[in-house]
């Protein structure tokens, strides 16, 4: 490629490593960096540390056209990087703020080795103003070496998805570039040049705008959740199925048919540490953020929507045996941070459940994954969990349990309860069958059920 750049990728994690194969496959030549000596050793030998569709191959090419090398010298990618991006972790600290170390560590390394003119990109999700304080960050350690050199900083976050990473990287739909001066533009420009294919995918903003726009977008997302799932809360009082009500809302162009999914609460590494964030952030700007904190407790209340689902049916739950299918915070990820499932497992350990989990990826819990057996394990067979089962809990929805063999299910099943937290099997009929079907935000055909037994139980 003409104009094929050296970038440095700092972080091999989901959203450093995608970046890292993806400007690769461009044909720039990427060296990719992580602190965890782990991690780059097994990226080294041809492993990728998670579970992300299409990743691996696209990894490998890139290592095969030496377009694609990693270390964890961060000296090394210092001096290899025309463009520096940071995408590093950015966890809650316990105020919700997000916490910049990481980044600012990034930061300060860059300012103590940089020797060459260079722009520094920040991708992780920051806080508004945190491109100016990398920027005195990397100042500061210039200053103290007596050296200058030039450079400049650069917003520009990641929209991808896990699941969809890939595609989403190499087809973006926006690429947004915050920048203060006209070359960091300019290279940025060049760096994404060729996934710009249609008019106005790069959009090109101040700093504060772009590092604005990633929490504005995931509030946005966020509060579409909520709003179904108080929707649903509501259909359910009063007899209403969200699954209609979801179908006519999507037909509708204006509001569109994604994320309007009632479910057990979003989770995810992004949905509720950005929420948290933005949360701190209106605290720190005196900005009062009345609608962000109402997502955040719709949120929290729905986390417990399964289980009282379940008590609905079942009274209290101890000595109960619960299977739990899909531990992954969506489909197509092995991502669990702050999974809807990890709320569930501890609120049914809590109260005395016993419980046997499946997920076509996921095979550790760490929390759980050491307790004894005979109270948390994970099988490898869907079914091999539901036998003998009380509950079934469908929390995330692969697409192997959307095309489960309902038969086979609701025999292992027999007279337990099904919660299915995504309603992936709203148009089955289950009032054949003995199970207690309940799904969220609609009718369950659990009076029915009791109505049989009631029968029986007269017989
Ligand atoms: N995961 C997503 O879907 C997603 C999407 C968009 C944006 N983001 C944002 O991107 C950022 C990264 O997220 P992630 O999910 O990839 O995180 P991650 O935890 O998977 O990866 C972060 C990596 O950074 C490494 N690291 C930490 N300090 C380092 C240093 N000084 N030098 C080099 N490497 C270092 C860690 O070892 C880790 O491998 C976060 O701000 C997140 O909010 C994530």
């Amino acid at each position: 490629m003409d104009n094929a750049l050296r970038v440095s990728v700092f972080g091999a994690g989901y959203v450093g490593l995608v970046t890292a194969a993806g400007l690769a496959a461009i044909g720039h030549h990427v060296l990719c960096v992580d602190v965890d000596e782990k991690k780059i050793s097994s990226l080294t030998n041809g492993e990728v540390p998670f579970f992300e569709p299409g990743l691996p191959e696209m990894i490998s090419r890139g290592v095969a056209s030496q377009n694609l090398c990693f270390t964890s010298s961060l000296t090394m990618a210092i001096d290899h990087g025309q463009v520096i991006i940071i995408g590093v972790g950015t966890p809650p600290l316990s105020s919700g703020a997000a916490d910049l170390s990481q980044v600012l560590s990034v930061a300060a390394s860059i300012g103590m080795h940089i020797q060459h003119r260079a722009v520094v990109v920040v991708k992780s999700t920051v806080p508004v103003g945190t491109s100016e304080l990398v920027h005195e960050a990397i100042q500061d350690e210039l200053d103290r070496r007596g050296d200058s050199v030039s450079f400049s900083v650069a917003s520009n976050p990641e929209f991808l998805k896990e699941g969809d990473a890939v595609r989403d990287f190499m087809v973006p739909d926006r690429i947004v570039i915050g920048v203060s001066d006209e070359w960091a533009g300019d290279v940025l420009g060049l760096l994404y040049e060729p996934l710009c294919k249609s008019d106005g995918v790069l959009m090109t903003m101040s700093t504060r705008s772009s590092e604005m726009c990633k929490y504005a977008a995931n509030a946005m997302l966020a509060t579409r959740i909520s709003f179904m799932n108080e929707m649903a809360r509501l259909s359910d009082i009063v007899g209403a199925d969200i699954c209609e009500i979801q179908r006519v809302m999507a037909a509708d162009p204006r509001i569109g048919s994604k994320y309007l999914n009632a479910g057990a609460g979003f989770g995810g590494s992004c949905f509720p540490k950005d929420l948290r964030a933005i949360r701190a952030m209106g605290i720190d700007f005196d900005c009062d953020l009345p609608l962000i904190e109402s997502v955040i407790e719709v949120n929290t209340r729905q986390q417990t929507v399964l289980i009282d689902k379940a008590r609905e049916v079942l009274g209290s739950l101890k000595g109960k045996r619960c299977a739990v299918w899909g531990l992954a915070f969506k489909p197509d990820t092995d991502d669990i941070r702050e999974a809807p499932a990890l709320h569930l497992i501890h609120a049914l350990l809590a109260e005395g459940a016993t419980i046997v989990a499946h997920d076509p990826v996921v095979q550790w819990l760490p929390m759980y994954s050491s307790l004894s057996p005979d109270l948390f394990h994970i099988v490898d067979d869907p079914y091999a969990a539901i036998a003998d089962t009380d509950v079934l809990f469908l929390v995330t929805e692969w697409s192997e349990y959307r095309t489960i063999d309902v038969q086979r299910m609701t025999d292992l099943v027999g007279d337990g309860v099904i919660v299915d937290g995504r309603n992936i099997w709203a148009k089955i009929d289950f009032t054949r069958t003995d199970v207690a079907y309940l799904g969220i935000g609609r009718q369950s055909n659990v009076e029915q059920v009791r109505e049989t037994y009631a029968v029986e139980l007269a017989g």
